[in-house]
């Protein structure tokens, strides 16, 4: 099968399409035939290597997202069946065998069954942000009707989900975003956007509920004058400094996203029920890997890049 590997680290003239052996799922695994992943930004962060001590050996296949029909059980799977079409991850760090490929296996806690009234590109693409999403708004902030959120990067691949789970609840929200992404998280539903290039949110914006960091760096630190006394922030890079807490009065949380069976449910319900769809940029075939990354890395991308596969 083909699948997209890297034998050393680094930019996107490292990734190779190779000819490999078709994985064999394991005790409670299954085997995917692939029909579409999607490119996050921690597949660039694999590939440079930075998180290299995390992973046994090179070569290995990239690729987190996935959305496929299940062609294998292994022993111990008894709630899924070949033919069923599932969502949710495969990536190496996770037990999978990369997504990157024709065909994946991976545990069965890390994938659910799709939401039916979408198609493979859009499964795929909503996977580790549409988690990241309901982890935070959900459990995280379990942000309520009449509540103000500012969610930062708002035209990126969390915070397009985040804005319409926000405004499901009922929360007021505030975003950040540039350019044409503007006019992109209006039409998600942002109440107030702030340009984040000609603006400053912390000299705007005061007495939020809740704050969705999808940014990190600076951002992150001018986000605590944002917020309300035992306000809560929640960022996705940064870990939380006790004393800045404690000076702001505030509760600051470090997520680290589980995609796992009970969370991509909870997504399927959002999607399914509520419609919240998905936004897939641009789609590029598995042989045009690199391309993929290259518009992810420089061009000016809303929502998600899809790699469709079969
Ligand atoms: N901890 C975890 O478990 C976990 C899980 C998933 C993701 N993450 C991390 O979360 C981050 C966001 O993920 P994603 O998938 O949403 O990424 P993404 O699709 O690349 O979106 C990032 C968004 O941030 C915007 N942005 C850049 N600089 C900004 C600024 N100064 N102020 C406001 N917005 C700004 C970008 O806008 P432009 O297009 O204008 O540049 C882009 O729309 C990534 O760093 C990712 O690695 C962490």
């Amino acid at each position: 099968m083909k699948a997209v590997q890297i034998h050393t680290y680094g930019g996107v003239n490292k990734l190779e399409i190779v000819d490999i052996e078709k994985p064999k799922p394991g005790k409670g695994q299954v085997l995917l035939q692939v029909y579409a992943s999607s490119i996050n930004p921690f597949d660039i962060v694999m590939r440079e290597g930075y998180v290299q001590k995390m992973i046994p050996s090179l070569p290995v296949t990239l690729g987190s997202d996935v959305a496929g029909v299940v062609v294998k059980v292994g022993e111990g799977v008894d709630h899924l069946h070949v033919g069923e079409k599932v969502y949710g991850q495969a990536i190496v760090l996770a037990g999978g065998s990369g997504a990157f490929a024709e065909f994946a296996v991976t545990p069965v806690t890390s994938i659910a069954k799709m939401p039916e009234n979408i198609g493979f590109n859009e499964a795929a693409a909503v996977v580790l942000t549409g988690v990241s999403a309901v982890q935070a708004i959900c459990e995280h902030f379990n942000l309520q009707s009449g509540q103000k959120i500012l969610i930062h990067g708002g035209a990126g691949g969390i915070g397009t989900i985040a804005i319409q789970m926000a405004k499901l609840i009922g929360a007021y929200v505030a975003t950040t975003a540039t350019g044409e992404g503007i006019d992109y998280v209006k039409k998600l539903g942002a109440d107030m956007v702030i340009d984040y290039k000609s603006q400053e949110f912390d000299q705007l914006i005061f007495n939020y509920d809740a704050v969705f960091d999808t940014v990190g760096g600076q951002t992150y630190e001018k986000s605590f004058k944002v917020l309300k006394k035992d306000g809560i922030i929640v960022s996705m890079l940064a870990k939380p400094d006790k004393n800045v807490m404690e000076q702001y009065g505030v509760i600051a949380i470090a997520q680290a996203t589980k995609v796992t069976t009970e969370h991509l449910d909870m997504l399927r319900n959002f999607i399914t029920v509520e419609n919240v769809t998905v936004h897939v940029d641009k789609v590029f075939p598995l042989d045009k890997i690199k391309k993929a990354f290259k518009a992810k890395e420089t061009g000016d991308i809303k929502g998600k890049i899809a790699i469709e596969i079969k």
